[in-house]
């Protein structure tokens, strides 16, 4: 039997495998981040591809931290329900699900989160979304720790067999934890200790708010890539034995961030023609220099993009699970990475959208590789609001609103 078929625990969360499938915003839910019936119908689908670990695509823990559109939301109990249908859908398959939570911090729009958005610091004008952060006091940060507690509560209640904390792809938790980001002076900044603190008092706030057994899994860059460098290995190393002090129960490693340096996300395509389609008129053409200036840049698709850092987290906290997740195609390369010790698990988003089945393939030897040829269409398709999918052949015209043609 193949090493990615023998079984892992995540804690108290046995996994029949190795494989994750990593958080993908799904731009399912309603306006209000109520969860609908595609997403159920979504979950289901998963559920029965006998993955080892779903996560789900993040869930705003506040609305001001809401990231997107029809992004799902565990902000409110009234949200508990669409939540625990999401998990049973799951469950009824024989999965098992990892609620992921965010806070967007300063990577939003005040259209999308109803306030000029907030981060560590006040610092710069990113050059996507072009908004200028303001600064979170003392009293809102206490707020957003709280936000995340409660959050943990929801999914807890909501059946989820694991809490995931997005503190990767440049939202708050990424930007506290970078000096690229934050600037502060005081104790939420200017050491590496007080960077990691936020994520720290987060997790022991929900450590206090679930019940014991509930694994807290974390995602985090080892580099983050902006223009000025933020987190690095070297500082991520250190994150990571933090994070194992915590008691976290399994770390997933990835990198890049989506305002400043986002196809060290999802390296492949630049999805040019499919982002310049969502934008407004007025900034067609700036988007379209700098889209064409980015694919001249080294962003093309490397095999497991992310494994070397991810060894090297492996190799500094041994007794932590490991999941790398980046370009991970090949079943010959997954098991050599498992094999070695270089991770424990094998993170996949992209590969899963065009083929939900695919450990299943991998199990019944039906495929030796992923069919994703990491075309970034499904960014594409997102950015113009269609709901997540393979989009490979091509998107529809016009924007998408699927979720509103399910109320
Ligand atoms: C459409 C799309 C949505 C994504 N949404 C999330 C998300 O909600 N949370 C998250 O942690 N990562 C998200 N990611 C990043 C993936 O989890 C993953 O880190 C990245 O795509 C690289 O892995 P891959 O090569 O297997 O696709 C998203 C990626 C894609 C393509």
């Amino acid at each position: 039997m193949s090493i990615l078929f023998e079984p892992i625990e995540f804690g108290k969360l046995a996994l029949p495998n190795r494989f994750v499938h990593t958080g993908c915003y799904e731009c399912m839910a309603r306006d209000d981040g109520q969860v609908s019936e595609a997403l159920v119908r979504r979950y289901s689908r998963l559920g029965k591809g006998r993955i080892g670990l779903i996560v789900t695509g993040y869930m705003f823990v506040s609305q001001d931290g809401k990231a997107n559109p029809f992004q799902t939301g565990i902000s409110n109990d009234s949200m508990i329900p669409g939540l625990a249908r999401i998990a049973d859908a799951v469950h009824e398959k024989g999965g098992r699900i990892a609620f992921q939570l965010v806070h967007a911090g300063r990577q939003t729009t005040r259209q999308i989160c109803g306030k000029q958005p907030a981060g560590p610091s006040a610092s710069g004008r990113d050059p996507i979304y072009l908004v200028k952060p303001r600064q979170l006091s003392d009293s809102q940060i206490v707020e957003i720790i709280e936000a995340y507690a409660d959050a943990a509560k929801r999914a807890a209640t909501a059946g989820a067999d694991a809490i995931h904390i997005s503190a990767a792809g440049g939202y708050l938790l990424n930007q506290f934890l970078s000096p690229f980001f934050n600037q502060r002076q005081d104790m939420w900044g200017g050491s590496d200790e007080n960077r990691f603190r936020l994520l720290k008092e987060i997790i022991l706030a929900m450590q206090s708010a679930v019940p014991k057994p509930m694994p807290i899994i974390v995602k985090m860059n080892t580099r983050d890539a902006t223009p000025i460098e933020g987190i690095n290995l070297e500082m991520a190393l250190r994150y990571a034995a933090w994070l194992k002090e915590l008691g976290i129960a399994a770390l997933e490693i990835a990198s890049g961030t989506l305002l400043y340096s986002n196809m060290q996300m999802w390296r492949g395509r630049v999805p040019v023609t499919e982002i310049i389609r969502s934008l407004p008129w007025w900034k067609k053409p700036l988007a379209w220099f700098s889209l064409k200036a980015l694919e001249r840049k080294d962003t093309g698709f490397l095999e497991g993009w992310n494994l070397k850092d991810a060894a090297a987290v492996k190799a500094h906290v041994p007794d932590m699970p490991v999941i790398t997740v980046g370009g991970m195609r090949t079943l010959a390369q997954m098991e050599a990475a498992v094999q070695k010790g270089l991770t424990d698990c094998i993170g996949m988003c992209r590969p899963f959208l065009r083929e939900p089945n695919l450990v299943i393939k991998f199990q019944d030897d039906r495929a030796g590789e992923a069919k994703c040829d990491s075309c970034n269409r499904c960014l594409g398709a997102a950015a113009n609001l269609w709901p997540v999918g393979c989009y490979n052949k091509g998107i529809p015209k016009g924007k998408g609103r699927a979720a509103d043609r399910e109320q």
